[in-house]
């Protein structure tokens, strides 16, 4: 037998690879384009580091037969995957390429996806996975959900072991949608991206409801009203940025610290704008992003699902120099009430942060949980036990500043001192108390009232004195469930240096398995 030469090898290489890195072909390619999508090959480009990307498993095949699958070319099994570096640092990802039977995902696409995700696990890098796929390959039956199964079985042995983040970049429907659901972020695209369970026709056999594919599934939807999505970008090259400026607050895996960036923001900086930004009248609202803003280095914060629960704030910034997770009431929405989707997503955002050694600093302004049928209904007594468990069960350092309301259980739900704080700080306008005034004093003195000759007299002078009683601090201080009580304009510094020296601190599990989380 003559060996071929090695020119001709290479040559025969140069055209499969030629062939294979097409995709769907030229024609798809070009359909994709008008949809005004960018490739799968295009997007991981875009994503990692200029020519960083090694691709593997380019000449995995199917081997499906019916349905006329025989001699069907499916051109990389229709999932490009790899590895690459963003800044430097390795990331590993996989990209479905819709040109290719729709990036349908069959049994050896499910295979590729699952061999990138062990090789993560197994250097311990962040896994990104993006989606632009029709589902389960209709032609490989069983073995398409069986792939599907393999992928969410990684993905929660991977789950507080790496950062798992998903990008929505087309349809993601029916059981698919549960693989971004078990990552720790989703990023949609606006006008690209649609993730439901069923879809529009079969919500309209099911239901008669008639409702278009955005409106069930688009981003939006799942930034506002689910709270599915964490980030919303209006184009891929800006969901590509955001989702490199995630990366940056993150460790690559559990053993890690996160990166710490030296800072040129001076830790004693004082805070004098936040005299003039939190007024004292505990009735006047305001914006706890500008204090978050006001605190932070270089005023750099990266807020997640911030169009979900805006009663309450969720994001990365540093402080110090060290990645810090902040949670914020946030009096401007629902004047800062805890209700049902707000507990959810701070509950989600604390145990992140404690999976990768995130601090957490927790700003309080809370009136309470949001009262009403709609929210004892829908069970807000298990999703606000969500927030205890989350804050109880973390071991990281938690340092916590009261700025104006702790009100009752709510005060206790914001990382108090008992459900292990290591550090509170309160300022001068703190007001920590079971209820506010007029409820308590309702109820207290409902008799005293009554009886008066002047009730609305008595009513005032009663609120007065439970005013002076509990409006302040320094009840709180004389038990020691506050440490210090601040001048706001040190806060930033108080905060740095409690950061500093819980750092370190150790706490041994319990030997359980694992608690039961309520859901
Ligand atoms: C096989 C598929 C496919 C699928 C699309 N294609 N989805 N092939 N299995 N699931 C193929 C199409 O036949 C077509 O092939 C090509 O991909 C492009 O699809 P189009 O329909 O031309 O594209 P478009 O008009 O943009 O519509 C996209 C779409 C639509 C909305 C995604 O294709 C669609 O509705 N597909 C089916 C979705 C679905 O029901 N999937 C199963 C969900 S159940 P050609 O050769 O013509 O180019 C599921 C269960 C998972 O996923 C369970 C996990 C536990």
């Amino acid at each position: 037998m003559r060996y071929k030469l090695l020119e001709e090898l290479l040559r025969e290489l140069k055209e499969k690879e030629h062939a294979l890195l097409l995709g769907g072909g030229e024609k798809a390619i070009e359909k994709q384009h008008q949809a005004g999508k960018l490739t799968a090959r295009e997007r991981i480009a875009l994503f990692l580091d200029p020519g960083s990307f090694e691709e593997v498993d380019l000449f995995v095949e199917h081997r499906a037969e019916r349905f006329g699958m025989k001699d069907k070319v499916v051109p990389a099994d229709g999932v490009v995957t790899g590895f690459g570096t963003v800044e430097g640092r390795v990331v590993f990802v996989y990209s479905q390429d819709f040109t290719v039977m729709g990036g349908s995902l069959g049994e050896m696409h499910a295979q590729k996806i699952c061999k990138v995700m062990d090789m993560a696990l197994k250097v311990g890098a962040p896994i990104i996975g993006i989606n632009d796929s029709g589902g389960a390959r209709i032609q490989e039956g069983i073995d398409s959900l069986s792939g599907y199964g393999q992928i969410f079985y990684r993905n929660t042995q991977a789950s507080g072991v790496i950062p798992q983040i998903a990008v929505i970049a087309g349809p993601c429907a029916g059981g698919a949608v549960y693989s971004p659901a078990l990552m720790d972020f989703i990023f949609m695209i606006e006008g690209m991206s649609k993730m439901f369970v069923t879809g529009p026709q079969v919500v309209k056999a099911a239901t008669g409801e008639d409702v278009s594919a955005e409106e069930l599934g688009g981003a939006m939807t799942h930034a506002t009203r689910s709270g599915v999505a964490h980030f919303v970008a209006h184009t891929e090259e800006d969901c590509f940025l955001e989702l490199r400026r995630l990366l940056q607050y993150l460790p690559a895996n559990n053993a890690e610290e996160p990166p710490y960036v030296e800072t040129q923001d001076p830790v004693d900086r004082e805070n004098q704008a936040l005299l003039e930004i939190v007024s004292p009248n505990p009735n006047k609202p305001y914006d706890m992003k500008r204090v978050i803003q006001e605190i932070v280095d270089g005023g750099e914060f990266l807020e997640v699902q911030k169009d979900f629960a805006r009663n309450i704030i969720v994001g990365f910034a540093r402080m110090g120099g060290h990645v810090v997770g902040i949670v914020a009431n946030q009096p401007y929405h629902l004047a800062g009430c805890l209700d049902i989707d707000s507990a959810d997503k701070a509950s989600r955002f604390i145990r992140f942060c404690d999976c990768f050694h995130i601090p957490l600093v927790t700003l309080v302004d809370v009136p309470g949980f949001l009262p009403g049928t709609n929210q004892e209904f829908g069970g807000i007594i298990r999703h606000g036990a969500k927030m205890l468990y989350a804050y109880s069960e973390a071991t990281v350092p938690k340092i916590t500043v009261i700025v104006r309301k702790a009100y009752g259980g709510a005060y206790l739900a914001m990382c108090s001192r008992d459900l292990g704080a290591d550090v509170v700080l309160a300022w001068p306008t703190a007001e920590i108390a079971v209820m506010g005034a007029e409820g308590a004093v309702g109820i207290i003195f409902r008799q005293e009232i009554e009886k008066s000759l002047d009730p609305e007299k008595e009513r005032e002078k009663l609120l007065d004195q439970y005013r002076k009683e509990f409006y302040h601090p320094y009840q709180a201080a004389k038990r020691g469930y506050v440490d210090q009580v601040i001048d706001p304009v040190v806060t930033r510094l108080k905060i740095v240096r409690a950061l500093e020296v819980f750092w370190s601190k150790r706490e041994s599990g319990r030997g359980k398995k694992h608690g039961n989380f309520p859901v």
